[in-house]
Parts: C-alpha cells; structure tokens; sequence
C-alpha cells in the first residue's frame, strides 16, 4: 500500500495554484444525467472519487471522455440503462447516491445501492428519501439497493430537518424536470449548491434561492447541454492555509473565492496569521506566533466541517488551548489517536476535544483513517520533529490531487513511496 514519507524541512514558502472542487464536481457529472445532450465541464480535478463516479455512469451507459492533462470532461447521456456495476463501486464514494435523482427524473425509475464515503459518521439518506416520497416518488429498499419509482412528479414544498449537502443537491436534480414548482426549505447553502444550481440553469434549468435556505426549482419540459467551470476547492484553499501556519511560513494560494473561505479566514485570522486577500489569490503569512483558538463546526456560512481535522492541526502546536465542537457528523474524531502518535496533547469527550498545543510534535507511523483526517496528518507533519509515515494514502488520493508535489514547490519535503 502506498504511503507520504514526509521530512520537517521549515516554513512554507511560494505559490501554490488549488484545483476545481471535488465537492462541486461530483454533483455536477451527475445532473449531465439530466440532458440527452452533450455537456463540457472544466477545472474537474484527477481524483480518485471523480474517477469512480466516471466508471459508475460509463456502467449505466453514459458516454464520458476526461482529458485530464486539460481537466476538461465531456459527458453525454444520450441513453441510460441500468448498471451493472458492482456494489463494491458504488460503495467507494457518498456521491455515487447522487445519480438517484437526475436518473429518476430522466427516466423515471432508478435502482442504487447504498453509497459509501467516509466513515465519519452513518452516513444516512433518510433525508434523501424523504423528499423523494414528498415529490409522489415511491421507494423501495431491499437486498442493500434503494429502488425509486416516479414519473412526470408534480411540484412540492419538501422542508429538510438538516440542511444535508447531498439531499439538497440530489432534490434539486430530482425536481428540475417536474410539472410546477418545488421549494426545499432549509436547504443546505454550501457553494457547492450553488454551482450547481448555475450549472443546471445554463442547461435550462429555473433555479432560484441557491446559497440561500430556501431554493425554488420551477420544472422545464427538457434540459440541453451545457458548458460550465467548476469553482475551486475551498476544503483544498484551507488545507495549504493550515500548512503555511503549521511551517510558520508566508504562502500564496492561486485560484480562491475568497467568499467561499471566510470562515477559515477568519478563524486563521483569530490566532495571529495574516491573510491578504487580493482578486482570486490569498496570502498567507504565519511568521509570526500562532495562537489558539475555538472552533465549532457548522453548515456553510459556519466553519466548515472538512476543514475540522485540518485546524486541529494548527491548534496542535499553537500557544494556548483551544476546544473543538463537531456539530455536523458524530464521528469526526478520527484523526485525534494519530495526531497523539505525533505527540499532540488531545482530549476528546463525544464531540467535544480539547486541543493544548505543544512546542513541537515528533515524527510517527501513523495512517489516514479519511480523506480530511488524512491531510491533517500531512499538515501535522510537515513541522514536526522527525520524519513521519502516513499509510492508507488512498483516503488522501479520494480529494487531493497531487498533494504532494503541490507542498514540494512550497519547499516541502514530501515523497510517496509504493
Ligand atoms: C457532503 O457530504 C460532502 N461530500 C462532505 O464532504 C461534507 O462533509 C458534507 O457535505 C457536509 O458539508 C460531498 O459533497 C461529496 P450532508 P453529505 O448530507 O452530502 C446527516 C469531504 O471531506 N444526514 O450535509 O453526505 C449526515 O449523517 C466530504 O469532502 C442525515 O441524517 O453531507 C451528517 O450528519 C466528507 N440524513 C449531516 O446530515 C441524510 O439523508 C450532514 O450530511 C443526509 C445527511
């Protein structure tokens, strides 16, 4: 299995360019289900997840060509049969249960195993569900697959019990080609949501209210093809935030909406390090010292939940203590027993963990247990004492592409090894 065989090698300096978002990208492939026409999408970065929902769709059918030296992936739905891909596939990510949506109203049926992703928590799609039925869907599960029945649906007011990411992106798709309006009620606002919704709009969509809590999606007769660039990675902005202050280092961070990353703004901002913010770049200068801070996660515009692990890391060795409440998933604390391996001094209480940060951590084994949780591991190493280990790297490869060469031009040094 390959690993990150990373060397302490002082602060982070220079430039460093973040990719299309992965979180944006996975939705928008599949509301391409949508149309029978050809659609073009660009900034898609290389991942691994991109890669797993590209074979996904291409078993059930769909035409995808990614050129991935350009990033640039055609998609074309002209038919869609059902899969014949394994379980095992679908299981490998969450956003494999985003395809029950756009298929469903293509089609008006749909059958998808349960989706995967990382075990932060159970993952549920009750919420999904939910607003399917509400939509006059009828649902069936059984034998580990969820099967959705429902055509021409009509229009429906659908209020979400948690503003879920996936069930308000997967609604949204769902009701684009229903007869009247839909409105979901406290629906998520991430800037994913309205990338997507932009994305569904140029395919002729009519999508109101996305970034806010309440979105309305008047149903067209048909959608057509589109052309649409991803917005940039703000999990990925915030995970080169952390190693710039981690180093002590002073780094500039292309291709950000700085919108999309005020509140990781603010809370590095909270412990001393200076962020300057200019057109679509940010400047980040921790030279000086780095002190602790609070953070609770919650949905967007609240300090985001991705970027949990991520912070930790800083706290880990900043002056002072700071606490970390996780609100949005039960089990996001994974990272916390590995960072310990480093030398961090922890304490967790349900979702609650109290951070004292220490002068320097040391050098370990240590593995990814999640994607998030991963990059905290390399963040956390690049300024401890000793060289470290991090196994299980394909947790890592699931988000970030060429995360490791991107930290080496900052003057890491960082090397995977099979
Ligand atoms: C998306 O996951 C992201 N993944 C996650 O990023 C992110 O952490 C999460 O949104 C929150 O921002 C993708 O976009 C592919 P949710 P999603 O539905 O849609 C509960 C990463 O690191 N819930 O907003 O699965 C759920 O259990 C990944 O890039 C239900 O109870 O998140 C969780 O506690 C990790 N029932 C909370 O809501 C449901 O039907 C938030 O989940 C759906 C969700």
């Amino acid at each position: 299995m390959s690993l990150f065989y990373v060397k302490p090698n002082g602060p982070l300096r220079g430039t460093v360019t973040a990719s299309g978002s992965k979180n944006a990208v996975l939705p928008i492939m599949c509301a391409c289900l949508l149309t029978d026409e050809i659609c073009e999408i660009y900034s898609v970065p290389p991942l691994l997840d991109v890669y797993v929902l590209k074979e996904i769709m291409e078993s059930m059918g769909v035409w995808v060509q990614f050129d991935e030296k350009n990033e640039v992936m055609k998609i074309h739905a002209k038919r869609i049969s059902s899969s014949d891909a394994k379980h095992t596939l679908w299981e490998k990510i969450r956003a494999s249960f985003l395809v029950a949506g756009p298929v469903c109203a293509r089609t008006g049926k749909v059958k998808v195993p349960f989706p995967g992703g990382c075990k932060i928590g159970s993952r549920p799609v009750d919420l999904h569900i939910k607003g399917f039925e509400n939509m006059g869907m009828k649902i069936r599960q059984e034998f580990g697959f969820i099967e959705i029945k429902g055509r021409k649906l009509k229009g429906t007011e659908i209020y979400l019990d948690f503003p879920s990411v996936g069930a308000t992106e997967n609604l949204m798709m769902a009701a684009v080609l229903c007869e009247g309006a839909t409105v979901i009620e406290n629906a998520a606002s991430e800037p994913e949501i309205v990338d997507l919704a932009k994305f569904l709009n140029k395919m002729g969509a009519s999508v109101t209210g996305a970034g806010s809590t309440k979105i309305v999606i008047k149903g067209v007769e048909s959608l057509h093809g589109a052309k649409h660039r991803v917005i940039p990675d703000r999990i990925e902005v915030g995970t080169f935030m952390a190693a710039a202050a981690v180093t002590r280092g002073d780094v500039t961070i292309k291709n950000v909406c700085f919108e999309h990353i005020r509140p990781a703004a603010a809370k590095i901002e909270e412990s001393g390090v200076i962020v300057e913010e200019s057109g679509k770049s940010i400047r980040i200068n921790a030279e000086r010292e780095v002190r602790s801070f609070d953070i609770k996660t919650l949905p967007f515009p609240g300090f985001p939940t991705d970027m949990q692990a991520i912070f930790m890391s800083i706290l880990s060795t900043a002056k002072g203590t700071g606490m970390i409440t996780e609100t949005v998933f039960e089990n996001r604390f994974m990272h916390v027993a590995e960072l310990k391996k480093m030398g961090a001094d922890i304490k967790t209480d349900g979702r609650t963990a109290v951070v004292e940060g220490v002068k320097k951590l040391s050098g370990a084994k240590v593995r990814a247990t999640d994607l998030r949780a991963g990059a905290a591991l390399i963040v956390s190493a690049l300024a401890a004492e000793g060289d470290t280990e991090i196994g299980d790297i394909y947790h890592i490869e699931r988000g970030y592409c060429d995360i490791d060469k991107k930290l080496m031009m900052l003057g890491a040094e960082i090397e995977k090894r099979d």
